[in-house]
């Protein structure tokens, strides 16, 4: 018989790819007590559960998942609903708006950071680069005044720890629900302000866009808002840090990124298949579904793991080694509805913001990379990720040789 690993153990934290692998060769659906969920552990059961052609899932689970801290948001929707919503939102993150508007947000806001440690040799990766580098870019999409970026980073700090409240700390709970109060006070003026003034920003685009006849209403237009501080700021956080924990122990790709800045793009793929930043999802099942391991009864929560899905062995060849170069992952399509792995996800709630994120990451990394030349890590490397939805290094501190100019 099967110990069923507990997903909220310490142990589990601290090496959750053993248990992912015992779970995808003797369990691959496991009834897990604590979160009143099935566990579902290989890549093609995860597949088809985001894909969900037969229209067997929804993400009514999101109802007390995020919705006491966001509001509603496009992931709690389906159906036309979110098809429309998708299409009001989507236009703004690609194509000319993301290369004539945003591009220059990201270089500029990527510059102000390093600017800030660039002479001095050392630096925490995570605390001084990825933590700030997404929400600032979120906040300067939007319009906001930059006095306001440390407001909005205390927000995005309330959000992401409410959502990784696993042991249900009630200070934790409460300061969420605040941050949904003080975040609706501080952006319903602004939005109601954009609808009179428009601009060129994103608030501006999300107040204006039509599909169809339909709108979204100022509490949309919000919920979208505080959505994107966890949705666009903590992944490509960990994305950021887990780009460079995963160069920083393996030299010699670290040296291959540095001569050639095209292989970024294939090094955060594979940073993404090998350390997600989202390892967990959650769906409701609406009707009785056959999944390997036996059957989902209709009406449960379905945990979707990314992180064990994304280093299957019948997917990946030699799945627990990173390897930039490796031939079953295609940088280039991972963005594309067949995409080579799953941390964005698949089908119908596939990151809007895929994009935007490579983008950052591109542009982050070049910098960043160009700033540091001799880039090696500092004492006091923690290897070890932290998190369970979500994972990332705690911290990256990094010794370089400051360049002048
Ligand atoms: C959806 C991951 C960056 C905005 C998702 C989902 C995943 C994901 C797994 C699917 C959630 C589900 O199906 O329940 C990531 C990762 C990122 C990233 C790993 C960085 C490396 C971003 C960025 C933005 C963004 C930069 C925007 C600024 C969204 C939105 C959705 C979403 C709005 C909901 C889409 C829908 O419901 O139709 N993301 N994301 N994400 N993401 Fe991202």
């Amino acid at each position: 018989s099967v110990t069923a690993p507990d997903i909220l153990s310490p142990e589990f934290e601290s090496d959750p790819y053993r248990a992912y692998r015992s779970m995808r060769q003797e369990s691959p659906l496991l009834w897990h007590e604590a979160t009143k969920s099935y566990v579902v552990s290989r890549y093609e059961d995860v597949e088809r559960v985001f894909k969900d052609k037969a229209g067997e899932f929804t993400t009514e689970n999101y109802d007390w998942q995020i919705e006491p801290v966001h509001g509603r948001t496009i992931l709690q929707l389906s159906g036309r609903e979110h098809a429309v919503r998708r299409a009001l939102v989507a236009p703004a993150f690609r194509g000319s708006d993301l290369r004539d508007k945003f591009l220059p947000v990201i270089e500029r806001n990527s510059r102000e950071l390093i600017d800030r440690f660039r002479h001095t040799g050392s630096v925490d990766l995570v605390a001084d680069y990825a933590t700030r580098f997404p929400v600032n870019v979120i906040a300067d999409m939007l319009g906001l005044d930059k006095s306001d970026y440390e407001r909005f980073h205390g927000w995005y700090t309330a959000v992401i720890a409410f959502l990784g409240n696993l042991s249900g700390d009630q200070d934790v709970a409460r300061a969420g629900e605040r941050t949904r109060v003080e975040f609706a006070e501080y952006m319903l003026p602004i939005i109601r302000a954009r609808r009179e003034n428009p601009g060129d920003d994103l608030l501006s685009t999300l107040c204006t866009a039509e599909v169809d006849g339909v709108r979204m209403s100022d509490e949309d237009v919000k919920a979208f808002c505080s959505l994107l501080l966890a949705a666009g700021g903590e992944t490509t956080d960990k994305a950021i840090a887990g780009i460079f924990a995963n160069l920083l122990t393996h030299p010699e790709q670290l040296e291959a990124v540095r001569a050639d800045r095209s292989l970024i793009s294939r090094a955060f793929a594979e940073t993404l298949r090998f350390t997600p930043p989202v390892h967990m999802i959650m769906r409701q099942s609406a009707s009785d579904v056959e999944l390997s391991g036996g059957t989902v009864p209709a009406g449960s929560t379905v945990t979707c793991l990314i992180g064990s899905a994304n280093r299957d062995e019948e997917r990946y060849r030699d799945p627990d080694t990173f390897d930039i170069f490796r031939e079953d992952l295609s940088a280039t399509n991972a963005f594309s509805a067949a995409a080579d792995h799953l941390a964005f996800a698949l089908g119908r709630h596939f990151c809007v913001g895929a994009l935007l994120a490579r983008s950052e990451v591109e542009i982050g990394v070049g910098q960043l990379l160009d700033a540091m030349p001799d880039l090696r890590l500092a004492d006091g490397f923690d290897p070890v990720e932290h998190g369970v939805f979500t994972r990332g290094p705690q911290s990256l501190p990094v010794r370089f040789t400051p360049v002048s100019g």
